[in-house]
């Protein structure tokens, strides 16, 4: 969602700022603007993308050496230049950007109309800019006391940077709900909605707290208060990502390159944890709640998007080895339908980005009620990995790819991880079972590696169905969750109507979409429910639907019936997720490619959904 970048140094800003909104562009967004401070007060703003941004300021006056920028992805009013960001406050001394939502916009825009204001655009955000300058004027206040003062009439979520003609010596920076985080370099300061604009000029990192608000003065040292105004001392912490990991690395897109680096970045995510040689599984992060994990009663996994797919595999993996049983809430629902919480419930959350709205907001109810919570995030220093009593990072490295894909194996990875060393404890597992899920595990990046090689044969499928406008994915068991993503990820970055569905299911209804023109992907891997399966095959073939089938290395019964099949290698049938879901990125990857869609930022979609 909405990018904010802001710089304070020696240095002219502009460049420092465009190259923050290029790196912000990821998460997605619909326009880009720009404010910078010398003798007078600049704001550019447009419609579209940071490029063209870029185009729209040439030739005009760029000049200063601090400044803030935005991407904006539109919650109230349309995505056009007037609601763009930065926005002026009344007397245009102001400009502020922001990320987040302003709840009590309404009343608050229709007090200051009341008072003379007048408003220019259709957000939230111009209220509080007008807001905040209300009060400096009236209340005769400090800019940083105004802040204060109209933090506390805010309801909503914000993260801000605000500038001033007046004092261009001075940024304020605050946050709520929405992340920050203040790269500190010599004599300067680089501010971002996540670190990925910050890395390549320091590693030295603050992220702002809930209701903190920073006074970034040139040439003084960080100054934290809260809202409450109680003054904090900054946590300095280092930064622990690469440049390279940022960028392409000669790959056409980071999607493709994310599924691509599955091998390593499932490793990463077992490194340190696993060692089957001794038969150890070790999760540092959470071992204080070890014991608590293993007797608990109930374990509730929360998440939305890709990471519920992921805990719907956690599902399986949790009841099948540990015997505990789990119910896998969408967070949004959760939150919302007064669940039944108990203080012996242990509650996984699972992010790739840490930031989700509707997590955060499920995760904060659960702990209201006493649960604990166990958090499952791949960025760094993320909120949820923050607001969680104990976690464990993925390690799968900045996912830049708006569809999620080596997050996905990630978590899986992590969860399968988790069951096994509560399956250990518990004494629900066999030690000789326990030993040979551990060894096979180990194998299982070099066995994705091996899956890879499917993808010319997928990009040759992928040609012979970008006509389909609908798809259908079916799995039983383990591969109903794989079947699920293998949906969302072509929905998303393709824009073909696709559903995910138990196989046997379909004949509760789906089936009656089937004909000859509507390609049913299988997941038909030789384990599990493999007979019921083919039955499900034969379903569809009897209806003159086309075969696309995941087979497992060697099938042959399928064969006989499908259009198509691609292998994945033999591996136990819990960890078949983690090769049979390569194949499915890669044909959403090439169908989108050769549907021309922008694979790394479709179309309406934000990569952390910091917003309900
Ligand atoms: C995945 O491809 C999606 N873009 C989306 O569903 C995502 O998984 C969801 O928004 C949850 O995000 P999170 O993992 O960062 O919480």
């Amino acid at each position: 969602m909405c990018g904010i970048v802001g710089y304070i140094g020696p240095k002219q800003a502009f460049p420092i700022l465009m190259k923050g909104l290029y790196r912000l562009e990821y998460r997605g967004y619909d326009s880009a603007g720009i404010a910078i401070v010398d003798s007078d007060l600049k704001l550019y703003k447009t419609k579209g993308k940071v490029s063209d941004l870029e185009k729209f300021v040439q030739g005009k006056d760029i000049s200063g050496t601090i400044g803030i920028a935005h991407t904006r992805w539109a919650t109230h009013g349309e995505p056009n230049d007037i609601n763009a960001h930065p926005h002026y406050s009344q007397s245009k001394n102001l400009a502020l950007i922001h990320n987040g939502i302003i709840e009590n916009y309404a009343l608050l825009k229709e007090e200051m109309i009341g008072r003379g204001h007048q408003f220019n655009s259709d957000t939230d955000t111009e209220v509080l800019i007008h807001l905040i300058e209300d009060i400096q004027i009236n209340e005769n206040v400090s800019l940083e006391e105004a802040v204060r003062m109209a933090l506390n009439q805010v309801i909503g979520a914000y993260a801000i940077l605000i500038i001033s003609r007046d004092n261009p010596d001075l940024l304020i920076a605050a946050r709520k709900g929405s992340p920050m985080v203040i790269g500190i370099g010599d004599d300067e300061f680089f501010i971002a909605s996540d670190a990925s604009p910050i890395v390549e000029f320091t590693k030295e990192v603050v992220y702002l707290e809930e209701e903190e608000i920073a006074c970034i003065r040139r040439g003084e040292k960080l100054k934290l208060k809260t809202i409450h105004n109680k003054d904090k001392t900054p946590f300095i912490q280092s930064l622990e990502l690469n440049l390279e990991a940022l960028e392409k690395g000669g790959y056409e897109h980071f999607m493709l390159k994310e599924i691509y680096e599955q091998p390593q970045s499932i490793m990463d995510s077992m490194r340190g944890r696993l060692n089957a040689e001794k038969g150890i599984v070790k999760l540092g992060g959470i071992s204080d709640y070890e014991n608590k994990l293993t007797n608990a009663k109930r374990i509730i996994i929360i998440a939305c998007g890709t990471s519920w797919h992921a805990g719907l595999v956690g599902e399986y993996l949790f009841e099948d080895l540990a015997r505990i049983p789990v119910e896998v809430e969408y967070a949004s629902e959760f939150r919302y339908r007064h669940p039944i919480i108990n203080e012996d419930d242990i509650v996984i959350a699972i992010s790739q980005s840490g930031e989700t709205a509707d997590t955060l907001a499920a995760i904060e109810l659960a702990k209201s009620k006493g649960a604990t919570i166990l958090g499952i995030c791949n960025v760094v220093g993320s909120s949820i990995a923050r607001v969680t009593h104990a976690g464990s990072y993925t390690h799968a490295g900045p996912e830049i790819g708006v569809a999620s894909t080596k997050a996905f194996t990630a978590q899986v990875t992590l969860l399968t991880l988790m069951a096994l060393d509560i399956a250990h404890r518990k004494g629900t597992i066999e030690m000789s079972r326990y030993r040979q899920l551990l060894n096979e595990l180990e194998s299982i990046p070099d066995k994705v590696r091996e899956t890879l090689k499917v993808d010319d044969q997928i990009k040759e499928l992928a040609r012979i169905y970008t006509y389909a406008r609908n798809f259908l994915y079916l799995g039983r068991g383990y591969n109903f969750p794989v079947a699920l993503e293998g949906a969302l990820k072509l929905k998303e970055i393709s824009y073909i109507h696709a559903e995910g569905y138990p196989a046997a299911e379909m004949k509760h209804g789906p089936i009656a979409l089937i004909d000859r023109e509507m390609p049913v992907v299988v997941i038909a891997t030789n384990k599990g429910t493999y007979d019921k399966v083919v039955s499900n095959i034969q379903e569809v073939k009897a209806r003159n639907g086309k075969i696309i089938a995941i087979v497992t290395k060697g099938d042959t019964a399928v064969k006989k019936l499908a259009d198509y099949v691609v292998e994945i290698p033999e591996t136990e049938e819990l960890f078949v997720p983690l090769l049979a879901t390569v194949p499915l990125q890669l044909l959403s990857y090439h169908i989108a490619v050769m549907r021309d869609c922008n694979v790394d930022m479709p179309r309406n979609l934000a990569k952390s959904v910091t917003v309900e």
